[in-house]
């Protein structure tokens, strides 16, 4: 037997479509399949620090309905590393340093037994760290930018890509009848899965991602060819982390405080500058930003977060602690979160992506 009576819940890092969906099937498991209790931690690390009120007992009544609800419940931070943490002391200075303890203690006050926790690489890295010091824990992992190793899928990415194409689409619509050059930007951070996939459900004319730098001027020569033979508009779809052959990615801001402190963007604007002069069609640029973050999870990603929860809680039980679940093909599994971290996962320049995008000919900027 496993001796774990009570689990706690925790969601950190950007929030994602899915994440209600994760906690909803975690505490529904635990508690219906295993007789456990259930303890949600608010705000993240930051929760696991503070104590308290941050943390909340969840029952069956708390994940009624939440299914279909974006964000999560239990609210996130995406800066709050424990391990390098910058807190106010006893005496009201400002200091830094790790603070990991509190967290484990915070944990034992509470008779926390083991945690499911939720959340991207950062999240995970800290789950690493946790998990080094003996707490029980399994990862699950969660991104729209599905550039998480070892699982196919994160879950989000369904989601973030919908929610890219269903504008796409509408952005065909007002490119078209103003004769434009419309350029959008996804997010993905340094992968280029959300704009590949995006680029392809939304029939764009470009895509433009991280793992293949772009020349400007081959964009440029596939719009005029488009034009040439009466295609008087053109949809480009640009990754925030796309960077030409000869120049470098574009950094909205710094976020101190955080796993990975650059911010992304901006890529957009520069790209539609220089191909209104170089194309010869009037050109506007829309950045998606959160939009691909927020609102109704897919039908496939609740079923996703659904089976992840659900699974993350019997590899607690099975005492396969130190893990994050994993999907592979149709398949549940699991990878050690030793093994999981730092090793992001990029589009394949030769993988099934890139393929059927060239397959169409649509321009991929090289
Ligand atoms: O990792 C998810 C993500 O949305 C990235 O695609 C994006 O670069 C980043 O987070 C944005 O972070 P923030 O919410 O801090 O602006």
């Amino acid at each position: 037997m496993s001796g774990i009576k009570k689990i706690g819940v925790m969601t950190a890092g950007g929030d994602c479509p899915g994440l209600n969906a994760v906690i909803r099937a975690v505490v529904k498991t635990a508690i219906q399949e295993y007789g456990l209790e259930v303890v949600g931690i608010k705000h993240g690390y930051r929760g696991l620090y503070l104590g308290g009120d941050e943390f909340v007992p969840l029952c069956l009544h708390d994940v009624s309905g939440i299914i279909s609800r974006g964000g999560t419940i239990l609210y996130s931070s995406n800066k709050d590393n424990l391990f390098d943490y910058t807190y106010v002391d006893e005496h009201g200075r400002q200091q830094r340093g790790d603070v990991s303890d509190k967290g484990v203690e915070n944990l034992e006050k509470a008779g926390i037994d083991a945690m499911v926790i939720i959340g991207g690489d950062g999240t995970l890295t800290s789950a690493r760290d946790f998990s080094r010091k003996g707490v029980k824990i399994i990862g699950v992992p969660k991104t729209i930018d599905n550039d998480l190793s070892s699982t196919d899928t994160t879950f989000g990415f369904d989601t973030a890509v919908a929610t890219a194409t269903e504008s796409i689409d509408r952005l065909r619509t007002t490119a078209e009848s103003h004769s434009r050059i419309i350029v959008v930007e996804v997010m993905g951070r340094y992968a280029g899965f959300i704009a590949i996939a995006s680029a392809l459900a939304g029939g764009a004319d470009a895509a433009l991602i991280p793992e293949i730098p772009y020349d400007i001027n081959k964009v440029a020569e596939a719009v005029k060819a488009n034009r040439a033979r009466g295609k008087n508009f053109a949809l480009v779809v640009v990754a925030e982390g796309a960077k030409p052959k000869d120049g470098d990615i574009v950094i909205s801001k710094i976020v101190e405080n955080s796993p990975d402190p650059i911010r992304l963007g901006g890529i957009g604007e520069v790209i539609a500058g220089q191909l209104e002069h170089l194309a010869g069609l009037e050109c506007r640029a829309t950045i998606l930003g959160h939009t691909q973050r927020g609102g109704t999870p897919t039908a496939n990603d609740r079923i996703l977060s659904t089976r992840y929860g659900a699974y993350a809680v019997e590899l607690l039980m099975n005492g396969k602690f130190g893990n994050m679940v994993t999907l592979n093909g149709a398949d549940l599994g699991y990878a050690s979160l030793e093994n999981v971290i730092g090793k992001n996962k990029a589009v394949e320049k030769d993988g099934y992506w890139v393929k059927a995008a060239r397959a169409v000919h649509m321009c991929l900027g090289d």
